[in-house]
């Protein structure tokens, strides 16, 4: 199936305006690859694909993820928004014929990040966060950021995102952490 096909397919799985957040990812993720230089064919599929299980209410969610006998963790149980990446990567191998490791990882890791993530996956989490879409400060901050260093961009936006839960009282993700632990640790490392 081509691009254009899945595009299809995805709008009768999303609501307008996630289905549009999606095609803002798919850009930006294309932009990004250029700027990376990379092939950009990989980053658009995840781009446009990555919130595919996003909609999915979380007790079905979890029947979901039970019946693909994935692991879930108690973060997990608790708030099953979090395995919305899981879930869609397991759901595009099964439904959709997508075999790409690279793609079904950045998919899996797009909603909690991981300590060691390819570039298509780091591509797609700052795609996500930082598409045109979202029109938040610290969504443009991490736009440009993104331009000039993409791990300067990675560690702004983990910082923001850990703010939000933190701010929020929600429970953190264990993959969070240690991919912001990761991501201090690699750039004290360059310095
Ligand atoms: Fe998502
Ligand atoms: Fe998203």
């Amino acid at each position: 199936m081509n691009l254009e096909n899945w595009q299809k397919k995805l709008a009768t799985k999303l609501s307008p305006g996630r289905y549009n957040h999606s095609l803002g990812v798919m850009d930006l993720a294309r932009k990004l690859a250029h700027n990376y230089q990379i092939d950009e064919h990989l980053p658009a599929v995840a781009g446009l694909l990555h919130d595919v299980a996003r909609e999915i209410p979380p007790q079905e969610a979890l029947s979901l993820a039970n019946f693909y006998q994935l692991p879930i963790l108690e973060v997990e149980q608790r708030v099953p928004i979090l395995l919305h990446g899981k879930i869609g990567a397991e759901m595009l191998k099964r439904e959709w014929e997508i075999n790409n490791a690279e793609i079904l990882e950045a998919v899996n890791l797009h909603v909690t990040g991981a300590p060691k993530m390819n570039i298509i996956s780091q591509i797609i989490l700052i795609a996500d966060f930082a598409e045109p879409g979202r029109s938040l400060l610290c969504s443009r901050i991490a736009r440009k950021l993104a331009f000039v260093d993409r791990f300067t961009a990675l560690n702004y936006i983990f910082d923001q995102k850990i703010k939000y839960i933190l701010n929020s009282g929600f429970l953190i993700h264990p993959l969070t952490i240690e991919a912001r632990n990761q991501l201090i640790m690699k750039s004290s490392f360059l310095n």
